[in-house]
């Protein structure tokens, strides 16, 4: 059998690209007992995958040059040496960016039984829908009757904090690079989109989308849209920043808004999170989140790549904002 798997070949500067990763095959071994086969059906990429490129201390370890990379997945065990883990079981696991593997079935988990495509379990109904989960009820606590800005509206995390938004009974603003994105979250519902690439001042269009001002921030994107956010939060409001995509790229460090001192003078709370701290709660989360997709209360995009070759052209899509709802790659 030809497997294959995808390796960081050199440390991006700046903006990846595709000389950054290498295809190559690889031989597995025999199967020990105990150990299943996997092959992985659907792959996620990711934004903080960029964050995982650079040689440096965070919370989760760097990858490791000419070593495969590491990330969201399902897959399908086709031989199997474990009672638990019988041939034809869906799995989830953080070994994507590759065809197969063998496993001692240890970080498999078994996909549960339901009409749910498998691929949601990497999207709305995996890590970045529970991103959205608890950014906003654990973190920002928003509230009916609210308004909440959201940056990256359109993207894996923002499209479901806008649904989860309106369900909550908040106003909403979101802020995306395409008018076609823009429509797309309108016909959600979402109350006002505003195009960074097109409105000129940010700034200014968001005071004239939520002229009340703004009681949460989801922040997805630094920069420009944390600086608007900050001019027009209410006093006491509340910033989740979920992450800054904007910098992710940069070679030398961004200089901080100009106007922080806002976060004084309007008394607000501005608290950073990541989702792995919070999944004890992921139970909660997807009984929530599923009846919700039976219901057709949210609605999960998704942008597909096919093939696994494709996987580093799909990652680098998320900083080009090829995307709409989840960047996903269905492997052949
Ligand atoms: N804290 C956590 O635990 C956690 C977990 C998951 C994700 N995150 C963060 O949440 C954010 C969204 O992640 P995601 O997985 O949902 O990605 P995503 O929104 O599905 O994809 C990225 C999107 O970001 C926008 N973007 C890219 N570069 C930009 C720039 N320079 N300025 C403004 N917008 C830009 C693009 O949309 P446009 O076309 O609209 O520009 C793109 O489609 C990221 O910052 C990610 O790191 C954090």
């Amino acid at each position: 059998m030809k497997a294959h798997q995808i390796i960081l070949k050199s440390r991006p500067e700046g903006m990846p690209t595709s000389d950054n990763f290498d295809l190559t095959p690889v031989k597995l071994p025999s199967l020990q007992d105990n150990e299943v086969l996997v092959k992985n059906l659907w792959m996620s990429v990711d934004p903080y995958m960029r964050g995982r490129m650079i040689d440096r201390k965070s919370y989760i370890a760097p990858f490791q040059i000419g070593e495969a990379l590491e990330g969201g997945a399902i897959g399908e065990i086709i031989e199997s040496k474990n009672s638990a883990l019988p041939v034809g079981t869906k799995v989830s696991h953080m070994l994507g960016w590759r065809s197969h593997f063998v496993s001692s079935a240890e970080g498999l988990t078994a996909l549960p039984v339901t009409p749910i495509d498998d691929s949601h379990f990497l999207g709305v109904m995996g890590m970045p829908g529970m991103t959205a989960w608890v950014g906003l009820n654990r973190i920002a606590k928003l509230k009916e009757g609210e308004t909440l800005f959201v940056s990256a509206a359109s993207g894996a995390v923002g499209s479901i904090v806008c649904q989860l938004g309106k369900m909550m009974g908040a106003k909403v603003v979101g802020s995306v690079g395409s008018d076609e994105k823009a429509e797309t979250l309108t016909a959600l519902g979402v109350d006002a989109v505003i195009n960074y690439k097109t409105c000129g001042d940010l700034n200014q269009a968001l005071a004239d989308a939520a002229p009340e001002g703004i009681d949460v921030y989801f922040e997805n994107v630094g920069g420009e849209h944390l600086f608007a956010a900050l001019n027009n939060m209410k006093d006491y409001g509340r910033i989740a920043v979920c992450g800054m995509i904007a910098q992710y790229n940069d070679t030398t460090p961004t200089p901080g808004p100009s106007n922080l001192a806002q976060i004084i003078m309007k008394k607000l709370r501005v608290e950073g999170f990541i989702v792995f701290d919070h999944w004890a709660h992921y139970g909660d989360f997807a009984k929530e989140m599923s009846q919700y997709l039976a219901a057709g209360k949210i609605k999960a995009e998704q942008t597909v790549f096919e093939g696994l070759e494709k996987a580093p052209e799909a990652f680098i899509g998320l900083f080009e904002g090829k995307n709409k709802g989840k960047m996903v790659v269905k492997l052949s």
